[in-house]
């Protein structure tokens, strides 16, 4: 009864609230910022894909005390095995999945990669296998990293039209036109807009990113540049 109880009132509750964030929807999809609501949703459904998420949790207890939270090889472990070993390279989710379920050996590699079918269910291993071919990819683990940090100012789509970018004087730049190199956003990105003669609304991401994440997320940027009109 008790349990009942409980459930009638968390149904009133999430009822309450899908209905008080579909009028939020509706109002705001009234006014201009429409296409940044949009914008967001794809963003959830094409990015944060629950796989893609719940293999993050998996690699962060079964795998990076090997291969390192962000899949260079942890440096402890690296003495043991060789650090280039431990580095998830680019690969196919396929061959990924071979490895990882039946473990080195039976892709010719170290027999210390484990065997996981036996402690990972099958969601668990899709699940981290789709997370790995993020994870290797710099430019995809870029987009993340912009995905996570950038887009309230820049936007989804990186052209300048956050959320946020309202509020800001110079607004916040239009990366897809961007005509910096490498070198002037990786300091951009690193020391901020103030260090660099620009606004200071674009932050310092030296302490909150990694020199990694720095390194990737400059590289996504260069792959979105649209050269011509
Ligand atoms: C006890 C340490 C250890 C753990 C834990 C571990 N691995 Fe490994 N893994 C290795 C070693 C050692 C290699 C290198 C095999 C070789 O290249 O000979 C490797 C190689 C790999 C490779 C191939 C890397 C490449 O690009 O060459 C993948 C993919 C991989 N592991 C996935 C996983 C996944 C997924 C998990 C977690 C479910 C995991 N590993 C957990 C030790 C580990
Ligand atoms: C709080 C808002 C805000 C956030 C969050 C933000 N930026 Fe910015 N960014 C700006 C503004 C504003 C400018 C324009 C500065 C100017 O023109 O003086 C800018 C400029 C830039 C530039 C220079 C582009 C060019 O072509 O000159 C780069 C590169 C950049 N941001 C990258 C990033 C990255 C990468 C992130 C996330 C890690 C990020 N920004 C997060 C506000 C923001």
């Amino acid at each position: 009864m008790k349990i009942n109880t409980h459930l009638l009132l968390a149904l009133i509750v999430l009822i309450s609230s899908a209905g008080f964030s579909s009028t939020v929807v509706s109002d705001i999809n009234s006014n201009k910022s429409k296409r940044h609501l949009t914008d967001s949703r794809n963003l959830v459904d094409k990015t944060l894909k629950r796989s893609q998420t719940r293999g993050g949790i998996v690699y962060k207890h079964y795998c990076s005390a090997c291969h390192g939270q962000t899949g260079t090889g942890n440096p402890r472990r690296a003495k043991l095995y060789g650090k280039d070993q431990l580095v998830i390279k680019p690969n196919t989710a396929e061959w990924y999945e071979k490895i990882t379920r039946y473990g080195g050996e039976a892709v010719q590699r170290s027999p210390l990669m484990p065997v996981w079918q036996d402690e990972l269910s099958e969601e668990q291993i899709a699940d981290v296998t789709k997370y790995l071919t993020v994870l290797s990819d710099p430019v995809r683990r870029g987009k993340t990293v912009f995905q996570t940090n950038c887009i309230l100012c820049h936007g989804v789509k990186a052209d300048g039209r956050g959320r946020a970018s309202v509020l800001y004087n110079p607004r916040p730049s239009d990366l897809t036109r961007s005509d910096k190199n490498e070198d002037y956003k990786r300091l951009i990105v690193t020391n901020g807009g103030a260090a660099m003669g620009r606004s200071e609304i674009m932050p310092v991401w030296g302490e909150q990113l990694t020199s990694q994440e720095i390194e990737d997320v400059v590289k996504f940027l260069g792959t979105i540049v649209v050269k011509n009109e």
